[in-house]
């Protein structure tokens, strides 16, 4: 099998094609470098450079390196600028994902692997969120990876394409420093920047109904989420029409108390948090049930909050070389 992983030069994509060149697949990256970097790409692997709004340059890339399986993680992914610029993510995420199911149903491509998230759900009211409870995303980013899962699943039973739907949860961790995330986007980054300035990190609303007052989310290892997309990969070669909607988490709630308390042990830092106000749009909890994801895939994580917090550390670090506590 030959697999085009679109946004193969970002964080999480370039996890994605390790795991599966480790596993004996052929990977091809297409990516438009918005975000991504060329030096994610391991040698060997081929890097075509462009969008997934430009069907013929797909279509092309489809037929000339005979792709048979795609995944699909090319997208916008900032929850705050996708309420600012919703236009640009309807445009990238949705249009984007058209295109490219267009151009991957006319090379007659055999499985699609979508990356979704677990914020199609919003702001879930219970302790496990299953695939079966209700879907209603509270931003155009959410909305966006809900309105690309119908197209995938319509695309899938109109033409038989083999389509697998992965909602990650919080992702953290990298499998080496230079496969780090680089964006201050979510807690452990933000976390690490404001140590390193020798400022306290926020704690962002601690009167949420929760244990220690702070919210709960399901932290996922990058390497375990990457061998998610392996697993659903070679579950969809050998069934063909197959139709998979799956939650990629660990199904363990970690409150923000926890997981500040636990980087401040790692990083050797001792600035107590301090409390800001609520994040308009948080929900309390966000925890998976990822038994669905064991049933259909045999998978299951690996990796626990400690092997994320101190490996995104390390990449960390060699970012920030002046960040190192000897
Ligand atoms: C986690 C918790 C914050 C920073 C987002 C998207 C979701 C998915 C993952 C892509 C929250 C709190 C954070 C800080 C804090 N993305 N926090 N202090 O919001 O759960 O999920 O990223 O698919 O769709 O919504 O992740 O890491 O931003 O926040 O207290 O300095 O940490 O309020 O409760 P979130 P996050």
């Amino acid at each position: 099998m030959t697999w085009l992983i679109t946004g193969g030069a970002g964080y999480i994509g370039a996890h994605v094609v390790r795991a599966m060149t480790a596993a004996g697949e052929r990977a091809v990256v297409y990516d438009d470098l918005s975000t991504g970097v060329p030096e994610r790409v391991p040698g060997g692997v081929p890097l075509v450079v462009g969008s997934t709004l430009d069907g013929e340059r797909l279509a092309r890339v489809l037929a000339e390196h005979s792709v048979t399986g795609v995944v699909h993680l090319a997208a916008k992914k900032q929850v705050g600028e996708s309420v600012e610029q919703p236009l640009r993510y309807y445009r990238e995420n949705i249009e984007g994902l058209r295109v490219l199911l267009d151009a991957v149903t006319a090379a007659q491509v055999a499985s699609l692997v979508f990356s979704s998230s677990a914020a199609v759900y919003g702001m879930p009211d219970v302790a496990l969120v299953t695939e079966e409870t209700p879907c209603l995303p509270i931003s155009p980013y959410g909305e966006t990876k809900l309105a690309g899962e119908w197209l995938v699943r319509a695309t899938g039973r109109a033409t038989g394409l083999s389509t697998a739907c992965l909602r990650y949860f919080n992702v953290a961790g990298a499998a080496s420093p230079e496969l780090a995330d680089t964006g201050v986007f979510n807690l452990v980054p933000m976390v690490f920047e404001k140590l390193t300035e020798g400022a306290p990190p926020r704690v962002f609303g601690d009167d949420y109904p929760t244990p220690d007052g702070t919210c709960v989310r399901d932290y996922i290892h990058v390497v375990d989420l990457a061998e998610a997309h392996v697993a659903a990969a070679r579950v969809l070669s050998a069934s063909p029409g197959r139709e998979l909607t799956l939650n990629i988490g660990r199904g363990e709630g970690v409150s923000v108390r926890e997981m500040i308390d636990r980087i401040t042990a790692v990083t050797g830092y001792d600035l107590p948090p301090t409390v800001a106000p609520r994040r308009p749009g948080d929900p309390a909890r966000v925890v998976a049930s990822a038994d669905r994801a064991a049933a259909e895939l045999g998978w299951k994580a690996r990796h626990d909050v400690q092997d994320m917090i101190a490996s995104a550390w390390e990449g960390w670090v060699r970012l920030h070389p002046e960040a190192a506590r000897s």
